[in-house]
């Protein structure tokens, strides 16, 4: 319904909407989007000023502690995704949908994309797939769900690339980004495709390129908030910049707190009560 008073907008109403996220294709400003998966990080990075937030299935990884991003739920998913579309003002807010969530048929696909949409007021969904899924896109964007695809490396299907690969067929990744797009995508994902490919399917797509480890000629970037914050444990990907080194920052604020129990240092006076 069409809302003409602009003073009984809510906040949430004043979101970068689909069709605005697209247009910002031909803008000079490259688009910026980060993962959040909790309230207060995804108020932060809505803060912060990016256009898209991404409710990513990396939850399993960053968050729940998995080694891939195979075990995450739908329910999980709703769960945090309705909790950063509360927080988020700002951004589009897009929501992955999990391994098996789509893949396995197009009626699947719109139920589960919908309980998205109606559950969590988040605003597309994302799923792995070009060629492979061109007919789910179209079902979902038929039934009035934004979808965002992703192309090149589909961490979905790790066990049978083998591992996290970086994707070198051009022709299949132009194939798939231009399917995705004839398909009625209105954004796509490039994950782990040489700079000088990515930069050809920019080029060769009218929907905007949202890289990662895909080189500087995407449209936009993308990065794993708990990655880039230097929160994660373990193995880091080469595409990633560590804009911060929150794990230091946390172990030695947790470590201050424990030598000033020990002794006696905390709580002080100005902490108790009369
Ligand atoms: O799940 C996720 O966080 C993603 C990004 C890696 C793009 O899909």
């Amino acid at each position: 319904m069409a809302n003409d008073n602009s003073s009984s907008e809510s906040p949430r109403q004043k979101r970068i909407t689909v069709p605005q996220f697209s247009a910002l294709k031909k803008s000079a400003q490259k688009i910026t989007m980060i993962t959040a998966y909790d309230y207060p990080m995804a108020s932060l990075v809505d803060e912060a000023g990016v256009e898209g937030v991404l409710v990513g299935d990396t939850l399993a990884m960053v968050v729940q502690g998995h080694e891939n991003t195979l075990p995450a739920t739908l329910d999980e998913i709703i769960y945090h995704a309705e909790i950063v579309g509360r927080a988020v003002n700002h951004a589009l807010v897009v929501v992955d949908m999990p391994f098996l969530s789509y893949q396995v048929g197009k009626q699947k696909a719109i139920e589960n994309a919908g309980r998205i949409l109606k559950e969590t007021r988040c605003q597309a969904v994302k799923l792995e797939g070009g060629v492979d899924q061109a007919e789910t896109i179209q079902a979902l964007v038929t039934a009035g769900i934004p979808v965002m695809a992703h192309c090149g490396l589909g961490p979905q299907s790790v066990h049978q690339l083998g591992g996290y690969r970086v994707q070198r067929d051009e022709n299949a990744l132009l194939q798939d980004a231009r399917a995705a797009a004839e398909a009625g995508a209105f954004s796509v994902v490039l994950e782990c495709v040489p700079s000088t490919m990515a930069q050809r399917i920019t080029e060769h797509v009218d929907i905007p390129t949202i890289g990662i480890g895909a080189g500087p000629d995407c449209d936009g970037q993308v990065l794993v908030l708990h990655d880039m914050l230097g929160l994660t444990c373990g193995y880091v990907p080469r595409f990633v910049k560590a804009y911060a080194d929150l794990r230091t920052e946390i172990t030695g604020a947790v470590s201050k707190f424990r030598d000033e129990v020990r002794d006696g240092q905390f709580p002080g006076p100005e902490h108790g009560y009369e």
